[in-house]
């Protein structure tokens, strides 16, 4: 083993080195009127069970990035490492398998399955990744204040209800990074809160890092640090 392999191993192993760290990352949309640009070199560093806010305007970005990140999206340019390992590298295979068991997603839609109990939303996506801890289910279910409603279709909930639901489904397999692209965005303020409030314990809880995507700077405000997206590139806020 040569020296620099060497060194790039201890920097993948090194419990301080950030969980999340993405570089130059540069992506492009193809339209009729030729390309967009929509990231032009971002940088952003997430150290493992840290909490972030990425602000920015409508179409500023956030999405593509979050996207980007949770690997339902190929960059043109630059690198993501979740762990050291860069995922733009990675097969496709083992992009799938990212997307099962280490990165979390909750979106603004709650995107549960209309067909399936909150119990069975709740474990779906373990058991598709062969997590499914019954203990840490009825934790979660009791922690999110879903006792009483696992026998539920997502119809009959609440949007809070609902995204309680999807908060749960991301946890249950125990995922070392929760992304989440406006997740009170379809709540009203205390339905809101109180999505955010249970999230961020339950992070706490499990020590995984969260990026979180709001209009919102009071609930920004929330999370340890706040970048926001302009002109393809983060700044500080
Ligand atoms: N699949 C796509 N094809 C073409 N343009 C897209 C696509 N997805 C997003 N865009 C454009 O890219 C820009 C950034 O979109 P998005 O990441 O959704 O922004 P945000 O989440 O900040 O509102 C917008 O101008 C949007 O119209
Ligand atoms: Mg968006």
């Amino acid at each position: 083993m040569n020296a620099c392999t060497a060194n790039a191993e201890s920097t993948a192993r090194n419990p301080i080195s950030p969980l999340l760290s993405v570089v130059g990352l540069r992506k492009s949309y193809a339209t009729p009127q030729g390309p967009l640009p929509v990231l032009a070199g971002v940088d952003l560093s997430l150290a493992a069970g840290g909490t972030l806010a990425l602000m920015g305007e409508s179409g500023s970005g956030k999405s593509t990035l979050l996207h980007l990140i949770g690997a339902l999206d190929d960059a043109d340019g630059g690198a993501i490492f979740i762990d050291g390992v860069n995922i733009c590298r990675l097969s496709e295979a083992a992009r799938a398998g990212l997307r099962r068991e280490t990165v979390g997603f909750v979106f603004q839609q709650f995107n549960l399955i209309a067909s399936l109990t909150v119990a069975e939303n709740l474990a779906f996506q373990a058991r598709l990744a062969g997590r499914f801890d019954p203990l840490w289910q009825e934790r979660l279910t009791d922690r999110l204040g879903l006792a009483a409603l696992e026998s539920r279709y997502p119809e009959e909930l609440s949007g809070g209800q609902q995204q309680r639901v999807a908060v749960g489904r991301a946890l249950a397999v125990r995922p070392k990074l929760l992304l989440a692209d406006e997740p009170t965005g379809n709540l009203d303020e205390a339905a809101g809160d109180a999505v955010l409030a249970l999230t961020l314990d339950l992070v706490a809880e499990t020590g995984c890092a969260f990026l979180m995507v709001t209009h919102s700077a009071r609930l920004a405000a929330r999370l340890e640090r706040r970048v926001v997206l302009e002109a393809g590139a983060l700044a500080s806020a």
